[in-house]
């Protein structure tokens, strides 16, 4: 059994073949509705709890969508629904009760912590749904949608403009990895945690810092944000949107990547923020398909996880 909790536990072939799975698994199912079961069925007699402590539109739906077409049945939770999201019981009571009950654990939670400490208390796999400091699951699927669009990930050039925020930090971790560029513009009051900036110097990312967000467009392949203000932002809401002003993805910066280039979002997105509208819902955009892969990235974490 693995677990997946930050892109930089695995190494490049397990993270690779992932991606591989995905591809090859969602070609294979031609044009079958996102409801309708794989012919292998991998996960058959096994279940999935999923833990949300905060909200989620795609990672809840795919995630369930990604165990119905493998053949499994999940189990849904929200923070107000359990003992362990009360207050009431520990991390691991509740880590050895969910062994009892499931074969897999995904978790969104503020923090990080936890989801360690689940780890160590658990006999089933876990899946990091999202914390503070990372994102895998939906940098995984970027991959997938990326390569998807424009090929091979290797030497292509991601452009990150904005807030160094949870996202952020998994496509550093990413970059190392699949061997790709990364410009992150940002002010220096929101770059991404000192603890991955330096895990990307150790490991020898091809990772661009800037505040000028022209600089980081510059000959991008890809170029992408996310709100300025997450989930578990607890600092001043209106002075830091203040700030992330200039770095708003808008026609004129698209002008700056390659012409081809296109424009990623995870979502959900605060337009006219970020994003304009004009970018978002403009031919460049690929955030539709984005949220599609989901389905299909999980489906490859979850397996993997399983093994
Ligand atoms: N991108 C993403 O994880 O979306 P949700 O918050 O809706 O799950
Ligand atoms: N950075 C965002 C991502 C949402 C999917 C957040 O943590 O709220």
């Amino acid at each position: 059994m693995n677990h997946f909790i930050n892109i930089s536990d695995l190494n490049k072939d397990e993270l690779r073949s992932i991606i591989d799975s995905a591809k090859r698994k969602k070609s294979e199912r031609g044009k079958k509705s996102a409801s309708q079961p794989d012919n292998d069925q991998p996960l058959q007699g096994k279940n999935m709890i999923m833990i949300f402590e905060k909200t989620s539109t795609r990672t809840r739906i795919s995630f369930d969508l990604a165990v119905k077409q493998l053949g499994g049945s999940s189990i849904i939770l929200n923070q107000d629904e359990i003992h362990y999201g009360k207050g009431d019981e520990t991390i691991k009571d509740t880590a050895k009760v969910l062994s009892q009950y499931a074969d897999i654990l995904m978790i969104r939670t503020d923090s990080h912590k936890n989801v360690n400490e689940f780890k160590k208390y658990l006999d089933i796999p876990i899946i990091n749904g999202l914390t503070n400091e990372g994102h895998p699951c939906q940098v995984m699927s970027d991959i997938l949608t990326f390569e998807e669009l424009k090929g091979d990930i290797k030497n292509k050039t991601i452009a990150w403009i904005g807030d160094g925020n949870n996202v952020s930090v998994s496509f550093m971790e990413a970059a190392s990895k699949f061997d790709f560029n990364l410009n992150i513009a940002c002010p220096k009051k929101y770059q991404p945690s000192s603890n991955a900036i330096k895990l990307a110097k150790k490991n020898k990312t091809k990772l661009l810092i800037t505040e000028d967000i022209l600089e980081a467009a510059s000959n991008a392949d890809c170029v992408m944000t996310d709100k300025w203000i997450s989930m578990g932002d607890k600092g001043d809401k209106k002075k830091k949107k203040k700030i992330l002003k200039k770095y708003q993805v808008n026609k004129k910066l698209m002008k700056a990547a390659k012409s081809d280039a296109i424009f990623m979002h995870c979502l959900p997105a605060s337009r006219e923020e970020e994003v304009t509208s004009e970018v978002m819902d403009g031919k460049q955009s690929v955030v539709w398909l984005q949220a599609f892969n989901r389905i299909h990235a999980q489906k490859s974490i979850i397996e993997w996880c399983i093994k």
